[in-house]
């Protein structure tokens, strides 16, 4: 996992996860810039560099409250939500909405339960679901937030939805352009990927599937 958005001219960096991950990916921890971190839920794969990289950028991070509690401790600043609480940053809104999921931390702490965020200023609206199950709950987002522009959706199955699953969750929060996340890692989660982007092309749905260290533009 680990994606990195410029969203209007604000680096936001979800889930880093570097060291220690099987497929890396040419991306090194110390040449990422961002402006703040978000953490969608605690496990190692998406925690795992965080700290250093939000004391080598001086960012803050954006998490639940347990969370940012358990990074309070190392030194690293944050602003807790939860679940369906909103707050206007500098840089635009951010929500935390539900997940279905765990969220233990990796020394074992608790983590809180896990959600994802919906992201948006007065142009763009964003869903990054972190990983989840699908669930109603994800009607709820285009109820009550902008019109999104395009989700990251985890697809790889076993711990997460699969993408057929997620080709469903695409339509239940009205948005045509996915981002497929939380696939391919590790042997649990390898996917047919061609299998995938049909699943999605037929609900009218595009699903993308940028390489490691890919920049694209939406
Ligand atoms: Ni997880």
């Amino acid at each position: 996992m680990g994606f990195l958005i410029d969203f209007n001219g604000t680096k936001l960096l979800f889930d880093p996860f570097i060291t220690g991950n099987p497929k890396p990916g040419p991306i090194k921890a110390e040449d990422i810039d961002s402006d703040w971190i978000l953490v969608s839920h605690g496990h190692g794969d998406h925690v795992a560099d965080v700290e250093p990289i939000a004391k080598q950028n001086g960012n803050k991070i954006i998490s639940n409250y347990e969370i940012v509690e358990w990074f309070g401790k190392k030194g690293v600043e944050g602003h807790p939500l939860n679940h369906g609480g909103k707050f206007n940053f500098d840089f635009g809104t951010v929500k935390y909405v539900n997940a279905i999921h765990t969220s233990g931390l990796p020394d074992g702490s608790y983590g809180g339960n896990p959600g994802g965020f919906v992201v948006w200023d007065d142009k763009n609206c964003f869903y990054f679901a972190g990983d989840t199950a699908l669930t109603r709950d994800m009607e709820l987002i285009p109820m009550t937030c902008p019109t999104l522009d395009f989700a990251i959706l985890p697809i790889g199955d076993n711990f997460t939805m699969g993408y057929e699953d997620a080709a469903i969750a695409a339509e239940m929060i009205q948005c045509d352009v996915i981002i497929g996340a939380h696939y391919d890692t590790f042997g649990y989660i390898e996917i047919d990927t061609k299998a995938a982007i049909k699943a999605f092309a037929d609900k009218g749905k595009k699903l993308l599937l940028p390489g490691l260290g890919e920049t694209i533009e939406l």
